[in-house]
């Protein structure tokens, strides 16, 4: 990874701050309780909305992204404990977390599948995932056009896969999804499930 595109990527979101997009990266990082596993905390964006959690363990494999989030980490309300490593081996006990936070992290999550049993493992049952995702669109052409683009922005993107059917795995990794909410078109969810093993 370019050492630009951390610096790139808290510029693209800084005018974000005071916009939906904001809005809907809070409220859903809100309602994360307990103790609670972050994946993929990038450059610390969500640190600052915690509000109900007691802890944040928060892991992201990429150190040109996470020397990025000091800062946040030390403005932050909420404790936060950060630990090197992907979600597909998260380097936590069975059965630890109250609640889980990824956001827009699936789309360039290598192997989603095994990070979804993963995040399975490590949360209680009946702990909340809470995920803000883009997604592949529903509209043929549009999705047709994701895919194509895909290659090439995933260079540019960090591995980010611009047509990656989040729901869709997650919906097959047997968390029981509980709410769905759709921004921008259909381009953006909100998907907050259980974890009912
Ligand atoms: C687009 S950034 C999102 C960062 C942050 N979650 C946010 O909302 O701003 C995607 C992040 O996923 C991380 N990532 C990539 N592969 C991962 C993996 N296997 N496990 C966990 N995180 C991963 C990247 O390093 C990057 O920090």
């Amino acid at each position: 990874m370019s050492k630009l595109f951390p610096v790139l990527y808290d510029i693209a979101m800084k005018p974000l701050e005071k916009t939906r997009f904001e809005k809907i990266r809070a409220n859903l990082v809100q309602k994360a309780q307990g103790r609670v596993i972050e994946i993929g905390f990038g450059t610390g964006a969500n640190f600052r909305y915690y509000r109900g959690a007691e802890r944040v363990d928060a892991i992201e494999p990429n150190p040109q992204m996470s020397k990025h989030a000091a800062k946040r980490i030390k403005n932050a309300r909420t404790p936060i404990f950060t630990y090197e490593a992907r979600a597909e081996k998260l380097p936590f006990e069975d059965n630890s977390f109250d609640s889980v936070v990824a956001t827009l992290v699936f789309c360039t999550i290598p192997y989603p599948i095994k990070a979804l049993q993963e995040i399975q493992r490590v949360s209680k049952p009946g702990a909340k995932v809470l995920l803000f995702e883009h997604v592949k669109m529903d509209q043929e052409a549009i999705g047709k056009a994701q895919e194509v683009v895909t290659p090439v922005w995933k260079k540019l993107c960090d591995g980010c896969h611009l047509d990656r059917d989040t729901l869709e795995l997650v919906k097959r990794s047997g968390l029981k999804v509980e709410k769905v909410t759709s921004y921008y078109g259909g381009l953006f969810l909100t998907i907050e499930c259980l974890n009912t093993k």
